[in-house]
């Protein structure tokens, strides 16, 4: 008979004042960050906060295009940056705060497929866990470690050389 594999994870959920000092600030930076996202598509607008592990904290938002496609989500955005510009450096947390245009209460945005990939990439190459702050309607914001956020990744290992 088949095996049956359970995947199974912790996430926490925190009121934002619970807290640590530094990831309350990156929360705060991600929110800040979504307020020049370039989202006249979809008005919708994201911030991501990555603190790498010399306490610099780089920002990005989603920027859209005319050609939808072109676009690009705040995760990637942020992610791409330190690639080219901090190469080596060790990630340690990503906070994420979405708001669609005129709305008061922050939404839930997970990261999508593709950024998922994308922040596993980077994962992978390092030892340290990355923790996701994903901020949440009321105050809240959850919090997990990024290896769970796509089972069965594609990653390098299979790409045999
Ligand atoms: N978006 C992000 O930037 N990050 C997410 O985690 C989800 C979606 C962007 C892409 C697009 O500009 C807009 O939100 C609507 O999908």
């Amino acid at each position: 008979m088949a095996r049956k594999i359970k995947y199974e994870f912790d996430t926490e959920v925190f009121n934002i004042d619970e807290l640590s000092k530094v990831e309350t600030t990156l929360v705060n930076k991600a929110k800040e960050a979504l307020k020049n996202a370039y989202a006249p598509y979809s008005d919708f607008f994201v911030g991501a906060a990555v603190l790498l592990d010399d306490g610099s904290i780089v920002l990005g938002n989603n920027q859209e295009n005319a050609a939808y496609p072109s676009g690009l989500c705040a995760e990637r955005v942020a992610l791409f940056y330190i690639g080219a510009n901090h190469p080596g450096k060790t990630i340690l947390q990503i906070a994420v705060a979405a708001k669609p245009k005129n709305a008061t209460e922050y939404v839930q945005a997970g990261p999508c497929g593709s950024c998922r990939q994308v922040i596993l990439e980077y994962r992978n190459n390092q030892d340290q866990p990355i923790d996701l702050l994903l901020v949440q309607p009321d105050n809240e914001v959850l919090k997990m470690e990024v290896n769970n956020l796509l089972p069965f990744s594609f990653n390098k290992n299979s790409l045999i050389k």
